[in-house]
């Protein structure tokens, strides 16, 4: 099989009467991870809101256009994303209180997982949370539960947060960790990171960061989106990219972060 490259084709994209980004090119193949760097307001999560399909955004009709190998992604709706393999997790993740982490788990799995039955009644179950038919096929539901709890574990995760409301009083380290819980347990081709090393102390960088290398030994490419060095010097990337007022001015190694870090972006733009 072909290598399935995510290709983020010519980016030009905006709101009503105001471009945001323009000309972005950026391709990750399964595995890697390459960071996307840039001052603040330069572009990086409207990037990741416009690969995911938020209809916030409009995609310049011309070239612009994302696809994982052959297959087109322009156009497509998020969650129609989401089962072709992508994943985001938003620099605020949103709460959403009365549905618990398990169960947001357990709905997206199946939703991705599943053989395409119905619930046999004849009634179709529309909404997947409320679904009671346990539909994924390669692992029954006990066993999904407690995959969920043993990587929750290795996360440091406390077992309480995962039967509370999505983030519904979570601190802003246990929403960034439950967003990697998330990535390891639904297993993306593709997932973005927005941000997802901000306010984190010490020690959930290391596991953060743990959690990202393991998604990348397991074959899913990844885009974090960051201001530091920090979170790179236990990932080492790929690739590293800056985007300044819209535009990829600079692609590089990973020593471009560390050049950064030390000058700041007036030596890259300067030139
Ligand atoms: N829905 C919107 N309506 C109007 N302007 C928007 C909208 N979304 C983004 N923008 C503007 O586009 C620019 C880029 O925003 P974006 O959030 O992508 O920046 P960023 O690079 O992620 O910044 P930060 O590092 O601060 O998170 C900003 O000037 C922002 O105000
Ligand atoms: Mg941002």
């Amino acid at each position: 099989m072909p290598t399935q490259i995510l290709s983020l084709n010519h980016i030009s994209a905006g709101v009503a009467g105001k471009n945001i980004l323009r000309n972005v090119t950026i391709r990750v193949a399964p595995g890697e991870v390459h960071a996307v760097m840039g001052p603040n307001g330069s572009g990086k999560s409207t990037l990741a809101s416009v690969t995911m399909g938020s209809p916030v955004y409009a995609l310049s009709a011309d070239r612009s256009g994302i696809s994982i190998g052959k297959a087109e992604l322009t156009g497509l709706p998020a969650e129609e994303r989401a089962r072709r393999g992508l994943f985001l997790a938003f620099q605020s993740p949103a709460a959403v209180p009365g549905v618990s982490v398990m169960q947001l788990l357990r709905a997206a799995y199946q939703e991705l997982h599943s053989t395409g039955m119905t619930d046999g009644t004849g009634n179709g179950v529309q909404n997947p949370v409320l679904s009671r038919r346990w539909k994924a096929a390669d692992t029954s539901l006990v066993e999904f539960s407690e995959a969920v709890r043993d990587q929750a574990r290795a996360l440091d995760i406390d077992e309480a947060l995962l039967n509370r409301g999505i983030n519904d009083g979570f601190s802003g380290g246990e929403r960034k960790k439950m967003e990697i819980l998330q990535a390891l347990v639904l297993k993306p081709k593709f997932a973005i990171f927005d941000e997802i090393d901000t306010g984190l102390d010490v020690d959930a960088l290391r596991i953060v960061a743990a959690g990202i290398r393991t998604l990348r030994r397991r074959g899913t490419g990844c885009i974090i989106i960051t201001h530091y060095l920090r979170i790179l010097r236990y990932i080492r990337p790929d690739r590293v990219h800056v985007i300044v007022g819209g535009r990829l001015i600079r692609s590089g190694g990973w020593q471009l972060a560390r050049q950064i870090e030390k000058r700041g972006y007036a030596d890259l733009t300067d030139r």
